[in-house]
């Protein structure tokens, strides 16, 4: 690649292709050989222009190479956008600000998965569609016997949610649209019920079932902290902050558990075992399991007072202390998640009458310093979605270990999203990322006797 000149050359188009506007085009050149590959530059919706690059190896026998997919687009999606430099979230279009404020999980569900906000009856159809799937198979409680009580709720919703693929063989055919939908609907619906499940195996009490008269977030309030000894009251304050949990965490471009689950589905793999492998790519402290890992930081740092040592930690390369919560790849401002989580912290802390919540005050304490801190300010690292997530939970009465399991729980809309219009895409192919091999080259078996 010419690294002398800049390898894109942009050429003007004369004529439109398919849905790509108009056709332009980079050309890239191995200076060693002189040969050159013109390659298109595909341009979207909305941000950067991509180069196509699937005749590289074929026409100049070079692969690219990106760990970590920093600047390269795996697929093409109508479903998130994310513009990082803005600090800016579109669900199909709508402004993450605009649904947080106006509309609900449920609805911002049917509208990633269907690319359109519901009329009043689809979405009524929806809910129901949804409701009428929140009971799992008898069958499954017996799962959560073979599980320690303390074992970690993720580990146990990677186990349970994969052997769903064990029960539901009448919605495993990927190539059939309608099996598509109920398997959908299957994941979204059963998700907390499992969750809550996990939760109430790990205190010991009894599992609750769920209740076709509650909306989606204050039925999963209900399985969780309902008891058989007495009635649970919903706290409309809290079902309205778990519902906006949810929809902030619903979706987010191809992040690694998104990432992992159409990865998964590109070979054929059925919908539940795919959405287990998200699960578990989830549970990792540098994605979803950092609101967990936040909170643990939080009462690591324990006092304002020690919040610049925290900070200078931080900053040490030395030292693989990172501020949880905070960095992102894409965002280089701040989270308009985070933002959103930022003021429902204190409506629920009011709603709750918690007057005085030292980590709410050391998590804002923290973010003061760390965004006028030099490193933070040149790194562009801002709160992310995890920052203010847990203080919230673990107001709400939340155990940290089910943090991510919240997570989850609203990720597996967007994954089922993602996963069919993988499926859907004409041009899907199974993923099979190459490499730049450093390893030995050609050499032969030595028989022990002639090792040295
Ligand atoms: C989620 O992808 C998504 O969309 C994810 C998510 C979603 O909704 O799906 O948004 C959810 O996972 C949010 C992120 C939660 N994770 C954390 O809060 C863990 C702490 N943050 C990081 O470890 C980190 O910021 C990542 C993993 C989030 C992003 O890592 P990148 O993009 O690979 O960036 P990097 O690790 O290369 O960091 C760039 C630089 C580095 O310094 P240099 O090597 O360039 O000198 O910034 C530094 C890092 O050392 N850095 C941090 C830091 N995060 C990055 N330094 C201190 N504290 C941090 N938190």
């Amino acid at each position: 690649m010419d690294t002398k000149t800049p390898a894109a050359k942009v050429k003007s188009s004369t004529s439109k292709d398919g849905n790509h506007g108009a056709r332009e085009s980079c050309t890239v050149t191995d200076n060693a050989t002189g040969q050159s590959v013109e390659l298109p530059l595909l341009s979207g919706t909305l941000g950067p222009k991509v180069v196509d690059i699937r005749r590289l190896y074929a026409d100049l026998g070079h692969f690219t190479f990106d760990p970590g997919y920093t600047a390269t687009g795996s697929c093409e999606s109508k479903i998130t956008y994310i513009d990082g430099d803005k600090g800016e979230l579109f669900y199909r279009g709508y402004p993450i600000e605009e649904l947080a404020e106006h509309s609900d999980f449920m609805e911002a569900a049917y509208l990633l998965l269907n690319g359109e906000l519901p009329t009043a009856g689809q979405k009524k159809k929806f809910e129901r569609d949804i409701t009428m799937h929140t009971m799992v198979h008898e069958q499954l409680i017996a799962f959560f016997r073979g599980f320690r009580r303390d074992a970690h709720p993720m580990a146990v919703m990677c186990g349970v949610v994969g052997a769903l693929s064990a029960f539901y063989h009448d919605s495993t055919d990927i190539n059939d649209p309608q099996q598509r939908v109920i398997a959908s609907h299957r994941l979204i619906a059963k998700m907390p019920t499992i969750a809550a499940m996990a939760y109430k195996y790990s205190v010991g009490q009894p599992f609750v079932y769920p209740r076709n008269d509650l909306k989606y977030a204050e039925n999963f309030l209900h399985m969780m902290f309902a008891v058989p000894a007495e009635e649970y009251k919903i706290n409309p304050v809290l079902a309205r902050a778990m519902d906006l949990i949810f929809i902030l965490h619903a979706d987010h471009e191809q992040n690694a558990s998104t990432s992992t689950v159409r990865l998964a589905g590109s070979s054929g793999a059925n919908p539940f075992a795919c959405i287990a492998a998200g699960i578990a790519s989830l549970w990792g402290p540098s994605h979803g399991g950092a609101n967990e890992a936040v909170l643990k930081m939080l009462m690591q740092i324990g006092d304002k007072s020690r919040v610049p040592e925290f900070v200078e930690r931080a900053k040490d390369k030395n030292d693989n202390f990172r501020l949880m919560g905070f960095g992102h790849r894409v965002y280089k401002n701040y989270d308009p998640r985070a933002a959103v989580l930022r003021k429902s912290c204190h409506a629920v802390l009011d709603e709750l009458g918690v007057r005085d919540e030292p980590l709410l005050d050391l998590a804002m304490e923290l973010e003061r310093i760390a965004l006028h801190d030099p490193y933070f300010v040149e790194k562009k690292l801002y709160p992310n979605v995890d920052f203010y997530s847990g203080i919230i939970l673990r107001a709400m009465g939340f155990p940290m270990s089910m943090f991510t399991v919240l997570f989850a729980i609203a990720r597996t809309v967007g994954w089922v999203a993602q996963w069919n219009e993988m499926i859907e895409d004409p041009n899907a192919k199974i993923g099979r990322p190459r490499q730049l091999y450093t390893g030995k080259a050609l050499r032969h078996y030595l028989p022990v006797t002639k090792r040295g």
